[in-house]
């Protein structure tokens, strides 16, 4: 591999946005065949180094050799037609198009009268997930389908261009692990074509399983270099922190003594003939949800609140019935949902991040009529420090704020929300190692003060070290509940496969 020519050689790239120094001298190096993993915190400056080389941002200063040879990109289409292809963090599909549509916009296949010719796109299409492993609906808008869907049809996008660099920034947020172990085999094939890739994740674990080699950057710096085998997660995360960052989970209640529930779901039923599901919940515990994708989790829960179609339910808040008919109804009872696709339903990336993060609660901060800014500005600025928003102030538009920092906020506001409930739907997906420990430490913190949480995670040590119950989903059902010492990842597993095996 050593032996292969560099194909991308990124010299002294600085680029300032106003009130940031978003990348400072930065150099790095691409061999062919390589997938090279690009890490940092939050807003450490990876998408921004990723847009110049893709042509969406322009440099202040530093230039981009490809095959030695300097370039100089004013769009994305340059780039594009000089090899270099990029999977976006925020996705770049057109939302009322297909899959087909957008797989191919801007550049239809034509027949020999000059038409567009469907019939070659659908098979082409079919032929790209197919070898992704996807069984992807080809002829519905984008919009309506999942998050992880939406995500696979970015990647066949930049797949499709056939591209001699690719970058791929984020391509795993929004994946199962077992979705990204089908990508990551992609990525393989691409790499025996001599592929140069750039690949850019906060799942640690997945930089030693298909990358050669790991640059990391710091506060917009180089922050170190290193053959993948030759380090170490512990050294990767000393240099993207530059400290030493427990990765524990905080202690659970004590005594484990079931409090009172506050949420009592009985005959809760998504379809006509669907399963037929209860649970409930109970004062300061955190009760995780675990399953494989499509289990019904997200589902069930979008239901519960009124987001999502339901056929029945029974609800109890505190002992009384509650219709939950809508999210605004929900929250009146107390309870919040934050949702899993965030970048759709939770953001208002115009505003203001106090704005972002205040907005449930204007009632909160006001008295008399009269918003108390001064209490509602403390709040903000407390919760930013400690999920480590990185931005000038907290009066910086949402949309200029790096993809987990947007993420942050959204965290934050329902953090800071007073409600009873709180379901978290995939909280820590694109956020970075040091500021996952400060949101389950706030999660904890939460339920001290009663709250009860649910937790809606893909990642299982996430589930296990956090919750106090863990409900396990197959096929729709809740097949099981663990308690204590039985919440172990095998164990989960175990029961999340019956809904399969049979
Ligand atoms: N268009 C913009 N206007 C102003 N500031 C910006 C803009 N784009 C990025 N920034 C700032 O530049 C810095 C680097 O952001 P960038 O998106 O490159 O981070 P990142 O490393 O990709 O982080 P993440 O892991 O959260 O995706 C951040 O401080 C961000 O707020
Ligand atoms: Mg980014």
């Amino acid at each position: 591999m050593s032996h292969s020519p560099t194909v991308l050689a990124l010299q002294g790239i600085s680029k300032r946005f106003p009130g940031v120094q978003a990348l400072d001298d930065i150099n790095l190096s691409l061999r062919a065949g390589e997938v090279h993993a690009l890490l940092g915190e939050n807003g450490a400056g990876k998408s921004t180094l990723m847009k110049i080389l893709s042509g969406i941002e322009r440099p202040d200063q530093g230039q981009i050799l490809l095959a030695g040879r300097e370039c100089r990109f004013d769009s994305y289409r340059d780039a594009r037609a000089a090899g270099v292809g990029m999977v976006f963090q925020e996705f770049s599909l057109i939302p009322d198009l297909d899959a087909v549509d957008n797989l191919f916009l801007g550049r239809y296949p034509r027949n020999r009268w000059a038409r567009l010719d469907r019939r070659q796109m659908l098979a082409q299409a079919r032929e790209m997930f197919g070898s992704l492993g996807v069984d992807m609906p080809l002829e519905v808008p984008v919009a309506r389908l999942s998050v992880a869907m939406q995500q696979f049809v970015e990647i066949a996008k930049a797949l499709s261009l056939q591209a001699r660099i690719l970058v791929l920034d984020e391509p795993t947020a929004t994946l199962t692990p077992q979705e990204a172990r089908r990508l990551f085999g992609l990525m393989r094939r691409l790499q025996a074509q001599q592929v140069a890739m750039v690949f850019i994740s906060h799942h640690l674990d997945e930089i030693f399983e298909v990358c050669d080699q790991v640059s990391v950057l710091r506060d917009g710096r180089n922050a170190g270099h290193a053959r993948v085998a030759d380090t170490s997660v512990d050294e990767l995360v000393r240099m993207m922190v530059g400290r030493q960052v427990a990765q524990s989970y905080p202690p659970r209640q004590a005594g484990g003594d079931a409090g009172r529930p506050v949420l009592e779901v009985s005959g809760i039923q998504l379809a006509p003939e669907g399963p037929v599901n209860a649970f409930e919940l109970r004062e300061g515990e955190i009760l995780g949800f675990a399953g494989l994708v499509g289990s019904g989790r997200s589902e069930l829960a979008l239901g519960l609140i009124g987001a999502g179609p339901v056929h029945a339910k029974q609800v109890r808040i505190d002992g009384r019935p509650r219709a939950l008919r809508s999210p605004a109804e929900a929250l009146a009872c107390g309870v919040g949902l934050l949702p899993e696709n965030r970048k759709a339903q939770g953001l208002l990336t115009e505003f203001s991040i106090r704005f972002n993060i205040s907005v449930n609660q204007l009632r909160r901060f006001s008295r008399h009529g009269l918003l108390r800014r001064r209490a509602e500005t403390q709040a903000c600025e407390a919760v930013c420090r400690r999920l480590g928003v990185k931005a000038g102030n907290i009066e910086a538009r949402v949309g200029t704020l790096s993809g987990g920092n947007q993420q942050k906020v959204v965290i934050a506001r329902w953090l800071s929300q007073a409600c009873k409930v709180l379901i978290f739907d995939e909280p820590t997906r694109g956020i970075d190692v040091g500021a996952k420990a400060e949101i389950y430490a706030l999660m904890r913190e939460l339920t001290q003060t009663g709250v009860a949480i649910i937790l809606i995670s893909s990642e299982l040590p996430e589930i296990v070290g956090l919750s106090d119950r863990v409900a396990v989903f197959a096929a729709g059902r809740i097949v099981c509940t663990l308690v204590g010492p039985e919440i172990q990842a095998t164990e989960l597993l175990r029961h999340a496969a019956r809904g399969t095996a049979t």
